[in-house]
């Protein structure tokens, strides 16, 4: 019963409630999607935090996402042993970058009184469920090998059943506990991403890419200071 509440019918309304909620606050109050930097109050420990954070979590997330998209190439990849570590550790280096990076920005948030009086209840929230989220993600990585290889032949059915509105959850009743935190805790991440400063990846600026590198406006008329 409980895996039905949480494989089957928890995932639907966590989307639901990001979708609806991202919607609603980029309509009626779209200036507050941003990430309130606070470099200003205070940058070498940002660096040290914000640096390793980003690089390892989009290292991570590509990762799960390419699992989730092509799991029979993951199994064809892993299918030769040298290769499996390749993957394996350099999933792992990242897992533990990205876990130094929040560690070193939970630190900077609660030590620096500057940056504790602009924390705000939320930011503690969202703090609380990326660490516990990271830390199992590593421990699963530490403690269940291969996580790729299951990742593939369990994980990426189910959420491709997910996706295609028929949730078949057969295969994950039998899995540890940690793994099945770790997915729950990947849909509260979701559902409480849009009322938090992450908000800010819904809006990453992708004009960036395209756009010329610098726009220079001249109002100055020649002649005239
Ligand atoms: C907010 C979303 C998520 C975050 C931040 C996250 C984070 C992480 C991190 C940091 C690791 C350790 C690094 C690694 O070895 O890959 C990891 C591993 C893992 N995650 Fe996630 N994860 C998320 C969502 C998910 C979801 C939705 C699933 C599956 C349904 C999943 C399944 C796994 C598995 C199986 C591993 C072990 C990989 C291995 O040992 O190679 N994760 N995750």
């Amino acid at each position: 019963m409980l895996d039905i509440v949480f494989f089957q019918l928890f995932p639907y309304m966590a989307v639901s409630v990001m979708l609806v909620e991202s919607i609603r606050r980029y309509r009626q109050r779209r200036f507050s999607y941003s990430s309130l930097s606070s470099q200003f109050l205070e940058g070498d420990r940002l660096f040290l935090g914000s640096v390793p954070w980003h690089y390892g979590i989009l290292w991570v997330l590509t990762g799960h996402f390419v699992a989730f998209l092509f799991p029979r190439k993951i199994l064809w990849f892993n299918s030769v042993p040298a290769r499996l570590y390749i993957l394996e550790s350099t999933a792992l280096i990242g897992g533990l970058l990205t876990l130094i990076g929040l560690i070193n920005l939970i630190v900077r948030r609660f030590g620096n009184p500057r940056i504790r009086a602009v924390t705000s209840p939320m930011d503690v929230v969202i703090l609380l469920v990326l660490l516990i989220q990271v830390s199992l993600g590593v421990y699963i990585a530490l403690t269940l090998r291969w996580g790729s290889n299951w990742f593939a032949i369990i994980l990426a059915p189910y959420l491709q059943s997910l996706f295609l509105l028929k949730p078949n959850i057969n295969l994950l009743v039998p899995l540890p506990l940690a793994v099945k935190l770790h997915i729950v805790g990947a849909f509260v991440f979701l559902a409480v991403l849009p009322f938090s400063r992450l908000v800010h990846i819904l809006v990453v600026p992708w004009q960036y890419i395209w756009r010329p590198p610098q726009v220079v406006i001249w109002n100055r008329h020649p002649g005239q200071d």
